[in-house]
């Protein structure tokens, strides 16, 4: 699905990542843990095509499609979502707003009948209340005034509501009380845990990968992965952390 090779990129001028290779196949979930500074957050918005992310080198491919051609939005399009590490506020439209455009927005990119109001309502109040958001809350201003935790779940009512066939999480679980964390993995699982669609968890902690069991775990460092090994690899860093590891 995701076929990262040799990728170089650069932020104003600095060089960070440095020939990065993943492959991600379709049905799998892969975890990249790793120091911070190491590149990880840059991998991701690289990947959803933020301004100021130059790639220098090297090259992804989406189901076959040149990623790093396509504008966001088309890559969005094309079933990628982002979730980010912090989530931006959008005063003056609601979640439900937001939510329903960036939809419809998709859905007409791909040929797809928009839906209507009551269809995205009855959809919305589904993706809610699989992680236990109140109805309210997605009557809000986007993430205004929203706790770190609030945030999170609101960025995974988001990916239920659009339903990608690639997620890449940057710390979903940063910030959530035990119960949210439970109800966020649990949300990724039963969202994303389909033979169709793949997920890449950015995360410092084990906590999460004890519910959304990762297939691979990637150690980056450097601006490269440096290792790569099942479930088993986060219980061996978080035992002998990154130095040992890598
Ligand atoms: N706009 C920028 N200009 C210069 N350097 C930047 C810029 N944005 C990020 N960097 C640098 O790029 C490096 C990688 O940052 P990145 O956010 O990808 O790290 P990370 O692996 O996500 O870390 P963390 O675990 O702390 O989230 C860091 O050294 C950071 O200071
Ligand atoms: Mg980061």
């Amino acid at each position: 699905m995701l076929q990262i090779n040799n990728l170089h990129a650069t932020i104003g001028g600095t060089d960070i990542l440095k020939g990065l290779s993943l492959t991600i196949n379709a049905g799998e979930i892969h975890a990249i843990m790793g120091p911070n500074g190491a590149g990880k957050s840059t991998l991701a918005y690289t990947l959803g095509g933020r301004p100021g992310y130059e790639v220098t080198e090297g090259s992804a491919t989406f189901d076959g499609q040149d990623l790093l051609a396509l504008e966001p939005h088309e890559r969005a399009a094309a079933g990628l979502f982002l979730g980010f590490q912090y989530p931006v506020e959008i005063p003056g439209v609601s979640n439900l707003q937001f939510l329903r455009e960036s939809l419809n927005a998709q859905r007409r990119a791909r040929g797809e009948e928009p839906l209507s109001g009551a269809e995205f309502i009855r959809l919305a109040k589904e993706k809610a209340a699989l992680l236990k958001m109140d109805m309210d809350m997605l009557k809000r201003p986007v993430n205004v005034g929203f706790s770190g935790g609030e945030k999170k779940r609101n960025e995974m009512v988001q990916m239920g509501i659009i339903d990608p066939k690639l997620a890449l999480l940057d710390e979903t679980d940063s910030g959530l009380d035990i119960d949210a964390l439970r109800i966020v993995g649990e949300g990724i699982n039963t969202i994303m845990r389909k033979p169709d669609r793949a997920v890449l968890l950015i995360t410092h902690y084990q906590r999460l990968l004890d519910l959304v069991k990762p297939d691979f775990v990637h150690v980056l460092a450097g601006g490269r992965i440096v290792r790569t090994g099942g479930a088993e690899l986060a219980l061996e860093l978080e035992e002998q952390g990154y130095e040992a590891a890598a």
